[in-house]
């Protein structure tokens, strides 16, 4: 049994949101990442867990979604529990029921929330009506399950995070901002290159430096792919245009043209860098089809430990 799975490392999670990889530690994250490779282990070998029998998880989403609804749902199953899928347009909340009444109502009859939203503020407001744990399925600003599973994937892959260098090519968003919190409190260093006007939030960025001070490691903003991904351990992309930014495609993918990651792009990455995609992908815009699809990415089991970090996350908070 590790640390993590006999709790000797003192860290106790029982009622805490996830709303933000920003309100969790270095040593917070690193035991979760540590439990969702122990309960993958388990998983594997067919060992059953099921800590969370007799408890119910809402999940609440405006957004589309394969992984974080499949994955949330298969993972309250493994662990002995049941979730229920609440789409904004059958809830109450569409017709304009306030996120308050919508929170201390679900309180009531559940053990846990997840929600995929639109606005930050909507996750915020959740979770202060609530009095149980929400958990921040993605917004607009972050992607904290998405960003935990990706450390976990790397630390697989690596052995190790702190020094590694992670470069994320393409636009400042909800990814770039949860792996920039995440990398920066673990002592990744992390090179963010974005077009001019698709940068990061600058609080973001800010805070994100803080935390990097603290860990030792770099954090740098740049426009220019080249500089970002030289020496790089892990080259990361993700869409060009994020959900809700639809509207934007056209002009987008002009300002998005040079930021590819391709074949000539990663030459300038280490030699046994890997590739990683959030998903959902598009060959041929923000990534070639030859680099996601070649033996450097390992996209896949990125996805698939969403399953397991999740596990970690609502075994630890629920
Ligand atoms: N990466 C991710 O969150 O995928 P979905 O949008 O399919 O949930
Ligand atoms: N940035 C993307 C991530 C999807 C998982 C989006 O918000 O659409």
């Amino acid at each position: 049994m590790t640390k993590s799975a006999t709790n000797e490392t003192g860290i106790h999670l029982k009622g805490r949101d996830f709303i933000g990889l920003v309100d969790y530690t270095a040593e917070e994250i690193q035991y979760l990442i540590d439990l969702a490779v122990e309960l993958k282990r388990k998983n594997r070998e067919g060992e059953v867990y099921q800590p969370l029998k007799g408890k119910t998880l809402g999940m609440i989403f405006e957004k589309s979604s394969t992984r974080t609804r499949v994955s949330f749902e298969v993972g309250m199953y493994q662990l002995g529990g049941h979730a229920l899928f609440l789409s904004k347009n059958d809830l109450q909340l569409g017709r304009g029921e306030t996120i308050w009444d919508t929170a201390q109502v679900m309180s009531r009859y559940l053990d846990g929330i997840m929600l995929r939203t639109f606005a930050h503020r909507t996750a915020i407001d959740l979770a202060r009506g609530a009095t149980i744990p929400v958990i921040n399925g993605l917004t607009d600003l972050s992607h904290p399950c998405q960003a935990l599973a990706d450390y976990q994937t790397i630390y697989e892959k690596k052995g190790r995070l702190q020094g590694l260098k992670l470069a994320y090519i393409g636009d400042g968003n909800n990814m770039a901002h949860s792996l920039m919190i995440g990398g920066s409190k673990l002592g990744v260093n992390v090179a963010i290159a974005t077009p001019e006007g698709y940068a990061p939030d600058r609080t973001i960025i800010e805070t994100a430096k803080e935390m990097a001070s603290q860990s030792g490691s770099q954090l740098s903003i740049v426009t220019d792919p080249k500089e970002a991904i030289v020496d790089a351990d892990i080259v990361y992309t993700d869409v060009w245009a994020s959900m809700g930014f639809e509207d934007e495609q056209k002009q987008r993918e002009a300002a998005f043209a040079k930021f590819q990651v391709n074949e000539e792009l990663v030459k300038y990455a280490k030699s046994d860098y890997l590739f990683m995609h959030c998903l959902p992908a598009h060959r041929g815009e923000e990534v070639s089809e030859g680099v996601l699809e070649g033996k450097h990415s390992i996209i896949f089991d990125q996805a698939e430990n969403r399953l397991h970090a999740q596990k970690a996350v609502m075994a630890s908070i629920m």
